[in-house]
C-alpha cells in the first residue's frame, strides 16, 4: 500500500509528470522489508509471486535488485496501470525480451505495425465472430473428456494444456489434432514458454540454458507446421478473406487479394504469427480452466450451484445457453482475479517516468503487478476469498476501471479475451454435467493451492484430480 511517497499530496490519482520533474524525483527505494538488494534474486527465484507481494505491502512503487542484471521496478496500483498501458502508453514499450522470443507477431510489435496487425486480426475475434467457435470448442472438450473414467487420477494443468491446444487448433488455426498424437507440436507449444523460465530469465540473452534451447528447437518445430499450414491455407484461401473462418486462411486470403500491405504478410511474419497466438492463446486457458476446478472441489456450496446451473441445461451446453450460465460466468470472472494467468505485465520506459513522486529510469524493467492489485483489500473486500458472489452487483462499475484486468488493458488489451470467456464457460459446464473433480492436492496455511509463477501462473506439477462420473 501506498503510505510513504516523499510527495505524500502525489497519490496514484494523478502525478502526470514533465520531464524536467522525472529526472529530480528521487529513484524508487528499495523495500525496506525485502532484505540487502543482494539477496532479492534469491527471493525472487524461490518464490517470485511471494517476493513481490512482500514488497508491494509497503508501497505501489518499488525497486528490486536483480544481481547481474540491473534493477526491476514494479507497480501496483490501478491508476499505475491506467498510465502504463492507457493515458501514458506512448511512453512504455514491450520488453526487449518479447521480441527476442516471438519476433514480429500481434505480442511483440508496436506503432503503426501493430495497429495495422491489430486491424486486420480483430475481425476473427469480435464477440460475434467467436460464437461461431461454440460448438466446434464443445466438439473438442466432449472429444477428451468422453475418456476420462470413474475413478480417473488426473494432472489437471497437463490435462487442459492437451485440451486448450485441441481448441485453440481446431478453431483459430483450422486444423484437427490427433487426439493422442500429434505430440512432439504439442511440447512444442508447451516449451515456448522455456524463453521465461526463472532460471533463465536473469541470465543474458546469449547464455544457452537447456529451457532456452528447448525454446528454439520448439520455435522451429512449430514454424515449421506452420509452413506446412500456410501451403494448405493457400491452396484453400477464400478469394474475399471477410469469409476466412480461421486465422492462417484470413492472413493468406488477404495476401493472395493484396487487400493488405504485403509486408505485413510475408511468410516469416505469418511463421511469427503462429507460434504468437500459440503461446498466448493456451497456457492462459489451461490455467483458467485448472484453477476454476480447483475453486469448485473446494466450495462445496459454490459447487452445488454451479452443479444445479448445469443440470438445467437439456444437453451438453451450445451458443444458446451461453448467456444463462450465470454461475459458470461469475466462476471465471473471480478465478481470473484470484489467479490472472498473467501477473504481471512487463514493459519499459522509453523515458524517465514518476509514480507517487519515484522515479523509474527510462530503459529500465517494470512490471505492472496484476495479480497483487486483484489481491488488494483497498478494492476488493476478503480479497484472498474465493467468492463468485461479489460480481452478482455492481461491483464491475463500482470499481476502477484498472482493478480488475486479467486480459490487460487499453489498446493493446488481450485479443482473444472474448474467445477465451466462451471457451472457459463452455468447457467447464461440459465437464461440469458429466464429472465431478476432488482435488487430491494440498492447499497451504492460506487454503490456497500451490502455484508456479514463470511468464504464466500454473498449477504446480504433479498436483492430481481424482474423476468421479455424476
Ligand atoms: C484466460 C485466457 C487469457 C488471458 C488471461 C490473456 C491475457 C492477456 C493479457 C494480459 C494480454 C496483454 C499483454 C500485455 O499488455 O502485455 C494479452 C494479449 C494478447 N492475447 Fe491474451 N489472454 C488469454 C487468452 C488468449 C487467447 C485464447 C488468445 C488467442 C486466441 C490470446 C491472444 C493474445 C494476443 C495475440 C495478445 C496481444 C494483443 C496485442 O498486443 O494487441 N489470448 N492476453
Amino acid at each position: 500500500m501506498a503510505t510513504d511517497s516523499p510527495q505524500e499530496a502525489q497519490s496514484a490519482e494523478g502525478d502526470a509528470t514533465t520531464a524536467e520533474d522525472a529526472t529530480e524525483a528521487p529513484i524508487a527505494p528499495y523495500p525496506p522489508n525485502c532484505g540487502p538488494p543482494t539477496l532479492h534474486i534469491v527471493h525472487q527465484m524461490r518464490d517470485p509471486l511471494a517476493f513481490a507481494e512482500r514488497a508491494l505491502a509497503t508501497r505501489d512503487v518499488v525497486r528490486l535488485h536483480q544481481f547481474g542484471q540491473g534493477d526491476i521496478y514494479g507497480v501496483g496500483h490501478p491508476e499505475h496501470a491506467k498510465r502504463v498501458l492507457l493515458t501514458d502508453r506512448e511512453k512504455f514499450r514491450k520488453s526487449a525480451d518479447f521480441r527476442i522470443a516471438f519476433g514480429e507477431g500481434l505480442l511483440t510489435v508496436e506503432g503503426e505495425e501493430w495497429a495495422q496487425q491489430r486491424d486486420v486480426l480483430q475481425p476473427l475475434f469480435t464477440r460475434d465472430s467467436v460464437l461461431g467457435y461454440a460448438d466446434g470448442m464443445v466438439e473438442q472438450v466432449r472429444r477428451r473428456i468422453d475418456r476420462w473414467n470413474d475413478g480417473d487420477r488426473l494432472e489437471l494443468q497437463a490435462e487442459f494444456t492437451d485440451l486448450a491446444l485441441d481448441v485453440l487448433f481446431a478453431t483459430v488455426l483450422g486444423r484437427e489434432l490427433a487426439l493422442d498424437g500429434d505430440r512432439e507440436l504439442r511440447e512444442s507449444a508447451e516449451h515456448l514458454h522455456g524463453w521465461f523460465k526463472p532460471t533463465s530469465y536473469f541470465l543474458p540473452e546469449w547464455v544457452p540454458t537447456p529451457a532456452r534451447r528447448r525454446f528454439r528447437a520448439a520455435k522451429e518445430r512449430i514454424r515449421t507446421e506452420a509452413d506446412r499450414l500456410l501451403d494448405e491455407a493457400a491452396e484453400g484461401a477464400p478469394t474475399d478473406p471477410s469469409e476466412a473462418e480461421d486465422l492462417l486462411s484470413l492472413l493468406v486470403g488477404l495476401r493472395e487479394s493484396g487487400m493488405a500491405d504485403s509486408a505485413m504478410l510475408t511468410d516469416e511474419r505469418l511463421r511469427d504469427q503462429m507460434v504468437t497466438f500459440l503461446f498466448a492463446g493456451h497456457d492462459t486457458s489451461t490455467t483458467t480452466l485448472t484453477f476454476a476446478c480447483w475453486a469448485l472441489a473446494n466450495n462445496p456450496e459454490l459447487r452445488e450451484r454451479f452443479h444445479a446451473e448445469v443440470d438445467e441445461l437439456d444437453g451438453p451446453p451450445t451458443l444458446a445457453d451461453v448467456d444463462d450460465l450465470e454461475v459458470t460466468e461469475r466462476l471465471v470472472t473471480e478465478t481470473l482475479r484470484l489467479y490472472p494467468p498473467v501477473h504481471s505485465l512487463p514493459r519499459e520506459p522509453t523515458t524517465d517516468v514518476v509514480f507517487d513522486g519515484y522515479r523509474i529510469p527510462a530503459n529500465e524493467q517494470l512490471l505492472v503487478a496484476i495479480r497483487h492489485i486483484h489481491r488488494d483489500s483497498r478494492f476488493f473486500d476478503d480479497p484472498k476469498e474465493f467468492r463468485p458472489s461479489r460480481w452478482d452487483g455492481d461491483l464491475q462499475s463500482e470499481l476502477h476501471d484498472f482493478a480488475y484486468a486479467p486480459f490487460g488493458g487499453g489498446p493493446r488489451i488481450c485479443i482473444g479475451r472474448q474467445f477465451a470467456l466462451l471457451e472457459a464457460q463452455l468447457a467447464l459446464a461440459t465437464i461440469g454435467r458429466q464429472y465431478d473433480l476432488h482435488w487430491l492436492g494440498e492447499n497451504d496455511a492460506d487454503g490456497e493451492p500451490p502455484v508456479s509463477a514463470e511468464m504464466t501462473l500454473r498449477m504446480e506439477p504433479g498436483q492430481e484430480f481424482l474423476v468421479t462420473e455424476r
